[in-house]
């Protein structure tokens, strides 16, 4: 069986669709796959109810216990190792990790950044496309390499600016989408590891 572990830092709405997807398509029959743990670094995501309520294995690793970012990381590495996992999905996981982490699941950790990459990488994206115009905005599914929002692109959504959108009715359109194209991403992914 390929364990799927999950990182959220909030809400755990993506994460939600994934687990969602995975009972409706019945990933463990058809993909040999399932969800087995959803991590966070904040004790008070949301998202980990959610996961608990699903019946899925939680923990919190939470950042602000940690000296260091490579300690954190090194922490962290532990709590998803003991899950075994043949993909790490980041989901709303709002921390930078260092090169070691990254190198050590090369090929099998992923994440949704809410732009057309490679426009737009870090935070606040949707301002940021409203301000330059942009009449196209998205969300991309990708490959996560040590340089931020940078690995290969695996999935993208577009979906059009419309005159006088707030970033926050432009997030609202790009997650509703981001819940269909992720979990899509991750089953294609999973026939190829
Ligand atoms: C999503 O829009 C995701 O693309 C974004 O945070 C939101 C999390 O929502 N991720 C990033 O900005 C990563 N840098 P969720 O917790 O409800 O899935």
């Amino acid at each position: 069986m390929k364990n799927i572990v999950i990182l959220i830092s909030g809400t755990g709405s993506n994460m939600a669709a994934i687990v969602r997807a995975a009972e409706r398509e019945r990933w463990a029959e058809r993909l040999g796959a399932r969800v087995v743990a959803v991590l966070s670094n904040r004790p008070g995501a949301a998202g980990l109810d959610t996961a608990r309520a699903a019946g899925i294995a939680t923990a919190v690793v939470d950042h602000r216990a940690h000296a260091s970012r490579e300690a954190f990381d090194a922490a962290l590495m532990q709590a998803v190792d003991a899950h075994q996992p043949a993909l790490l999905v980041l989901a709303g996981f709002m921390r930078i990790l260092t090169p070691a982490f990254v190198a050590h699941y090369a090929g099998r950790l992923v994440n949704i950044h809410p732009s057309l990459l490679p426009a737009f990488p870090g935070l606040h994206t949707h301002q940021r496309a409203i301000d330059m115009g942009c009449r196209f905005a998205g969300a991309t599914v990708h490959q996560v390499t040590a340089e931020l929002d940078h690995g290969a692109i695996l999935a993208q959504a577009v979906l059009p600016v419309l005159p006088g959108d707030s970033a926050e009715a432009l997030a609202a359109r790009v997650l509703t989408q981001e819940h269909l194209m992720y979990p899509r991403a991750i089953a294609e992914l999973l026939l190829k590891i």
